[in-house]
């Protein structure tokens, strides 16, 4: 007889191992695919411990879950129940005796193994378990296979066992990247969706911003020709010197308020955003002791009417020639005076004085008696449409744009405007301009 025959015990013998083997191996891959897949905890759980109990041949597996310093019997599959839903202290069960060291712990005899609490288990089936870390460098948990007669396991089922164990391993870290994954993914559509709503609400204010600034410069446009007609009738009639004091009284109120609409109207026009940067000063020689003459004359009617007297201090004759645009500059003093002047009480005085820095700068300075511009809205007022608190009395109040306007102005021709404390009390407008 052939020793390797069909017959041969040896060979009978290693053609059930080999179809064991084939078998685990099936059941194994079948356990691998089905974990990889497995969508939440619970099921990776179930297919690992069941898995468990069928592979090593065993009464019952459970899969122990670490929460902190507690062991959790998360998952059973027996004969008759364990522990399945409790919670143990790692120092007081088998699971955290392999999660704690990190390998597997092998019981062929519950009755002889000083780590098991014999009494807790005396009650139940079991005689003999496995059980093996999951994730054994950093152990989430412990898979474990119980047998109700006390037996000695085999390498082979320690291996079987330790191989789910990875497999479940993996599938709890791809759940962990998965979640992680899909937030990622959640938070990025919210971003997507907020920079959408971002953008549209952008494209809308920017629309709104150019409707306004072509609405803005048909006003201005339409506002300047009769404001002028208006300015020219009412100096005819102040020019008359037979005038009635009452009639006097109301053209020069006629005549602010028309100053202060053509003034308003290029304010508009000069600050809308279109025409942002493309304030550029058409450079003359001019004596700011003049300009400061103009700007006091066709304001005096605005500040007599609020019984209050401008106090010009035009420095030295001749020490204050520059290169600017007279326009601009006087539209600059114009604004800033009226200012004062509204913001200033009734009966005081508002000072504006020009003097030389230094070869290089001259300053010119527009202080009134009103209640100063705190310090924390210094940087603000200059802002576009900015109108802080309670106007001052007088004439209709402004848009906010008078100081926009100067600080373009200023800095079209190279200079700089701030605001400081008065002397005293109100506030005190410096213009520095290179000349
Ligand atoms: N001399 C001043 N004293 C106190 N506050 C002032 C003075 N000048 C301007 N402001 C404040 O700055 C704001 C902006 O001024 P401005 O740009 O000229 O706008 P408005 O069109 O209101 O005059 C004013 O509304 C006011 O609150
Ligand atoms: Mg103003």
């Amino acid at each position: 007889m052939n020793s390797n025959g069909p017959d041969d015990p040896a060979r009978s013998g290693g053609q059930e191992l080999s179809l064991r083997e084939n078998h685990d191996a099936e059941r194994i891959l079948c356990a691998a695919q089905d974990l990889w897949r497995a969508r939440d905890l619970q099921s990776i759980l179930q297919i690992a411990s069941r898995a468990a109990r069928e592979l090593t041949g065993a009464d019952g597996a459970s899969f122990v879950l670490r929460e902190g310093e507690l062991c959790h019997y998360a998952q059973e599959d027996a004969i008759s129940s364990l522990w399945q839903g409790r919670r143990f202290p790692m120092s007081s069960c088998v699971s955290g005796w392999v999660m704690e060291n990190r390998s597997p712990a092998v019981v062929d005899d519950i009755a002889l193994d000083p780590r098991i609490p014999i009494d807790v288990y005396r009650p139940t089936f079991v005689r003999s378990m496995a059980m093996v870390p999951v994730h054994a460098r950093a152990p989430l948990g412990a898979l474990g296979s119980y047998w109700g007669t006390s037996r000695a396991i085999t390498a082979r089922e320690l291996a079987l066992l330790q191989a789910l164990a990875d497999g479940a391993a993996l599938a709890m870290e791809n759940l962990v990247l998965r979640d992680d994954a899909e937030r990622a993914q959640a938070r990025m559509s919210e971003l997507e969706a907020a920079s959408c709503e971002l953008a549209e609400r952008y494209q809308a204010l920017t629309d709104g911003q150019r409707q306004s600034d072509a609405l803005n410069e048909l006003l201005a446009h339409d506002l300047r020709s009769p404001a002028a007609g208006i300015m020219l009738v009412a100096r005819s009639r102040l020019r008359d010197p037979d005038i009635p004091e009452r009639e006097q009284h109301r053209w020069s109120k006629v005549l602010c308020s028309a100053e202060l609409i053509q003034r308003t109207a290029m304010n508009l026009l000069d600050t809308s955003s279109r025409e942002m940067g493309a304030l550029v000063p058409r450079l003359e020689e001019i004596d700011l002791a003049v300009l400061l003459e103009e700007v006091a004359e066709i304001l005096e009617p605005h500040a007599a009417s609020r019984r209050q007297r401008i106090e010009l201090r035009p420095g030295a004759p001749g020490g204050c020639r520059i290169r600017a645009d007279g326009d601009l500059l006087r539209r600059v003093l114009q604004n800033l005076v009226d200012n004062a002047i509204r913001h200033g009480p009734a009966r005081s005085a508002v000072h504006v004085e020009a003097r030389r820095r230094d070869a290089r700068w001259v300053e010119v300075v527009v202080r009134d008696e009103g209640p100063g511009v705190p310090v924390h809205l210094r940087d603000h007022i200059f802002d576009r449409y900015a109108r802080l608190g309670v106007q001052g009395a007088g004439l209709s109040a402004g848009r906010g744009l008078g100081l926009t306007f100067c600080k373009l102005a200023v800095e079209a021709h190279g200079g700089t405007i701030e605001v400081r404390d008065g002397e005293g009390r109100g506030s005190c407008f410096c213009v520095l301009l290179p000349g």
